[in-house]
């Protein structure tokens, strides 16, 4: 058999082996990108031995972009796995069926190239690709989001340069780039070709220091030969590299403040920009301190994405990630699980992120390959024949990205387990650059690693590790040194708040710990995206599809759609949640009585560039506003200012304060809000009904007040609009946290099904009229379980309301928690204009709600909803006072809280929700449902991660909630 060089361990053959610093210059560069000749085919032999010569027949290939994923253009079609590998675990061999795109691209040299030295660089090939120039072979390469170089000056021509490249889907290297992710090949990144003149740099590495106490800064610009430092705002002009320069004075870089100096360093032929940023990343007292302070990750996990080119991302894109996150108080990211494209590092260097930099390398699938979980056996991880190609990936990643100040640590990579080769990686990083302190999760005793890093860590676990009280590392548990070592380490959360659909919940919680204990440096929310992949049928609706959409042999459905934002990158509920969560400032009430107490949560950064305003609300309506004046607040500290003076008010008031951007920034415009805080300056009494009328017998059944009620006690109609309802409803569509994964210690999804709360049925009772009320008593109850409820509605009228007081008890001791408590009842289609006084504007969860303000607000039912790509519960608003629902006229229902409930609107049931496995197949009923909750289960993060904690849990017990309905015009 030939040689299978796809199926070799090594790293590949590139004929420039040296990794270097990525940076563009004045040499004459020339973008490859464009249509390509193209033909896949099924097999790693492609479309034949010949098919690089020069004078190959491409006539009738098909013509693809690059760069691009060939699955993203209909020629095959993307794998969504998690953790399991689709093909057989038989390394380093690969299935026969290797899906393999052979290219051929025709290029001409501009008039101003000059003869000499040239690079042809890949900035990332999926998974394994060979290269023939002119019909000269250059190598080949492996490490799909890595870059690689090839030597090509003398095998240039001006004019008619064919390029050749064989791509394939499986190689060797998919073995350690099992990301859960979408198997996506292809030449994804750009393709360039760098002039590289007599005398041109061929590498630089910018060392800039910073020292928090006396302020000075230190510059070291080294290079591989000779070169000048011009950096004119520091007085820098022409310096020779490789010698230190040192400034008394310098302003740091922060990602509070990105500070960065732009320069140049020159030879007699090429000059190379440079963005400067000085600062000083170490790890003190068990502290992870940049410039001399003790930082917080407020941080989330970033794979590139994009619902129509996969990985393949604009500057475009990568700069609205970047605005998004800043925009929603994120601080920091973590390029999971590969080095991003350049040009995003670019953008947190200029616009301000921390950034955790990944190596390229997951071997998740052979955690339980042999059948058993954990197992590894046979993990490249800890296999020195695999050793040169996981340090080929960590030296390339840490040469092509050293020169950025945004990134303050390494990562060796993604759930890869431990072994010697990460050892070696560890070793070989420290000594090229001490500056930064090494990450890498799967070292969870600690023993290479700079901190200690652990995912999905419940409350309660990350509190004892907090206190530096967590239970020892087996492997130290006779180590003490060994278990020293790792409890002196600072601790984040590389992986948390896991975002899938609706949730995640608990995050307040967290952040209240990493106030709480210095040791806990915050973490970084799983995940940033949903990576759904649009798809437009020819008939029917676009939506966005997920594994298992493109019949996959295996494949791990929606546990894919499992970011903060949609495919499309619109916010999602728990972004949102986030954003208010992390605000760099916090506002409250004083400690004092008419006082406002405000927070500045930065690092670095004082308070001067916020704007400081407040308004006071009436029952929603605004009735005064002004600017708050408030002193600049330095890094870390609070004060607490007087309220303004408050005009007298009737109703329920509430004073809300805003801090926002004082002028325009990079990220976001002058007023764009970057935390608030609001405070109930007079709390009024609910509304009584006016004067009761008696329980009047119909042909039918029953008149109570403006409702009619049927024999059974079942309500027909109210103020003359046809209801179905309300009674007691307690089943939500499960979201993916309430169907959990198989890491969750509870599938409360499986729980609820199995004691029927997907399908109570109601029994009456009773139905008792009396002068003043109708009482209706029920059984709740569902097939196959003897759990149930008993259920008693208690109507009174008065002359412009009807009431219902229910109480409810469990029938049994219910073993499970409960989705929810209240009301359903249908409305007529047309009252779909929704107005409420309550918490909002978005919708709200009892552990996620800390981004819902009170106020009144509007939207139609449509509005309501949150498209979550795989429908499950959503758009529930919390805490309301009053309810309106009315039709384009106004006319329609109140409804009054004693004293809030819960409510969502929508035109499909909760079983509609349940049914539909993606958002597009939701149809609109002629009804609208609206269910108005006295309590919800909490969210929680239990599709990977802890259920809700106790206080959010929803457990049957004996309620009582009463409910007005009145006409909307009442109001
Ligand atoms: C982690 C993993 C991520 C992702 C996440 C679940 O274990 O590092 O890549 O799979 O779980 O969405």
């Amino acid at each position: 058999m030939a040689y299978r060089y796809y199926e070799d361990v090594s790293p590949g053959s590139p004929t420039r082996r040296a990794p270097r610093a990525f940076f563009r210059s004045d040499s004459a560069a020339v973008d490859l990108a464009g249509d390509w000749r193209f033909r896949l085919s099924d097999r790693a032999e492609g479309t034949g031995p010949e098919f690089w010569k020069p004078d190959a027949d491409d006539a009738g290939w098909d013509l693809l972009p690059v760069p691009s994923h060939w699955v993203m253009h209909g020629h095959g079609h993307p794998i969504y796995t998690n953790v399991r590998y689709p093909f057989p675990v038989d390394p380093p061999h690969v299935p026969t069926e290797n899906p393999t795109g052979d290219y051929r691209h025709v290029f001409d040299l501009p008039d101003s190239w000059t003869d000499g030295a040239a690079v042809l660089r890949f900035e990332g090939v999926e998974s394994c690709f060979k290269a023939w120039l002119n019909g000269e072979e250059l190598g080949w390469s492996t490490g799909s989001r890595l870059p690689t170089e090839f030597d090509v000056g003398p095998i240039l021509r001006p004019a008619g340069n064919v390029l050749a490249v064989r791509v394939h889907q499986w190689s060797a290297g998919s073995y350690v780039e099992d990301q859960d992710m979408w198997w996506l090949p292809g030449i994804f990144r750009s393709v360039t070709l760098v002039a590289r003149p007599e005398g041109s740099l061929d590498d630089l590495f910018v060392q800039a220091d910073y020292d928090a106490a006396t302020g000075a800064g230190r510059l070291l610009v080294a290079t591989d030969r000779p070169a000048r430092v011009s950096i004119p705002e520091l007085g820098l002009d022409g310096h020779p590299s490789g010698t230190e320069i040192a400034f008394p004075d310098i302003e740091p870089w922060s990602a509070e403040r990105p500070r960065l100096y732009d320069g140049v360093v020159a030879t007699d032929t090429e000059r190379v920009p440079i963005r400067v940023g000085f600062r000083r990343v170490e790890i003190v007292d068990g502290e992870f301190r940049v410039n001399g302070v003790r930082i917080v990750f407020r941080g989330v996990n970033r794979h590139e994405f994009h619902p129509d080119t996969g990985r393949v991302l604009t500057r475009e894109d990568a700069r609205a990630d970047v605005e998004l996150m800043k925009r929603h108080n994120f601080n920091a990211v973590r390029t999971s699980h590969y080095p991003p494209h350049p040009d995003f590092l670019d953008l947190c260097d200029e616009l301000g992120l921390w950034v955790i930099d990944e190596c390229d390398i997951e071997t998740h699938g052979f955690g339980k390959a042999h059948g058993v979980d954990n197992a590894w056996v046979g993990n490249p991880s800890d296999d020195p024949a695999w050793e040169p190609a996981y340090l080929d990936r960590m030296q390339r990643m840490v040469e092509r990205d050293k020169n950025h100040p945004s990134i303050v640590m390494w990562s060796l990579g993604n759930e890869a387990n431990t072994g010697q080769n990460f050892e070696r990686m560890a070793q070989w990083t420290r000594r090229r650059d001490p500056s930064r302190p090494i990450h890498y999760e799967g070292d969870r005793a600690g023993r290479y690693v700079d901190v200690y890093s652990l995912m999905y860590t419940s409350h309660d676990a990350l509190a004892a590790i907090g206190r530096r009280e967590e239970p020892a590392h087996p492997d130290a548990e006779d180590d003490p040194v060994l278990d020293a070592r790792r409890r002196a380490m600072p601790f984040i959360l590389c992986e948390y708040g896991h975002a899938m659909g609706n949730g995640p919940g608990g995050l307040s919680d967290y952040d209240a710990l990493f106030d709480a204990h210095p040791r806990c440096h915050g973490g970084f929310i799983w995940e940033w995206i949903d990576h759904g992949i649009r798809a437009r049928p020819q008939t029917g609706d676009e939506y966005f599809a997920y594994g298992g959409d493109f019949g996959e042999e295996i494949h791990d459905g929606n546990f894919v759609i499992d970011g903060l934002v949609f495919p499309d990158r619109t916010p999602s509920p728990g972004l949102i949640e986030f954003a208010k969560v992390s605000e760099p400032v916090r506002i409250t009430a004083g400690s004092t009585p008419g006082t406002i107490g405000i927070r500045n949560r930065y690092h670095h950064v004082d308070t001067a560039h916020l704007a400081f305003t407040w308004r006071l609300e009436d029952e929603g309506i605004e009735v005064a506003s002004g600017s708050l004046p408030v002193p600049p607040i330095p890094a870390g500290r609070s004060i607490e200012v007087r309220r303004p003076e408050l005009p007298a008010v009737d109703g329920d008031a509430w004073l809300t304060v805003e801090a926002a951007l004082a002028s325009d920034h990079d990220y976001a415009p002058s007023g764009h809000r970057v935390a608030w805080g609001q405070v109930q300056v007079r709390s009024a009494p609910a509304r009584v009904g006016g004067a009761p009328v008696p329980v009047t017998p119909t042909t039918s059944g029953y008149r109570v007040g403006a409702a009619e009620f049927d024999a059974d006690g079942l309500m027909t109609s109210i103020h003359g609009y046809d209801v179905t309802g309300p009674r007691l409803d307690v089943w939500r569509a499960p979201t993916d946290n309430d169907r959990a994964s198989r890491r969750a210690p509870q599938r409360v999804e499986d729980d609820w099904r199995r004691f029927g709360l997907d399908r109570m049925r109601h029994r009456i009772v009773s139905v008792a009229p009396a002068d003043d009320s109708l009482l209706v008593r029920t059984k709740v109850g569902a097939s196959a379980t003897r759990f149930g409820f008993d259920v008693a509605y208690r109507w009174t009228g008065a002359d412009d309301t009807v009431a219902v007081e229910v109480s409810v008890r469990p029938d049994g001791e219910w073993p499970v928690p409960i989705p929810r408590i209240g009301l359903l009842l249908a409305l007529p289609e047309t009252l779909d204009q929704v107005e409420w006084y309550g918490a909002g504007p978005g919708e709200a969860y009892r552990d996620s709600r800390a981004a819902a303000g009170i106020g009144r607000y509007r939207a139609d039912v449509d509005a309501m909803q949150t498209p979550y790509v795989f429908p499950q519960e959503n758009g529930n608003r919390t805490d309301t006072r009053w309810l309106r629902l009315t039709d384009d006229s106004g006319h329609g229902l109140r409804i009054d809280g004693d004293p809030v409930f819960d409510f969502t609107v929508r035109r499909w049931t909760s079983g509609d929700l349940d049914q539909a496995t993606h958002a597009h197949e939701l149809k609109p009923r002629d009804q609208i449902f609206v269910n108005l909750d006295h309590a919800h289960h909490g969210l929680g993060s239990a599709s990977c991660g802890p259920i809700p904690l106790p206080q959010h849990q929803l457990q049957a017990g004996d309620v009582t909630f009463q409910l007005r309905f009145m006409a909307a015009a009442t109001s």
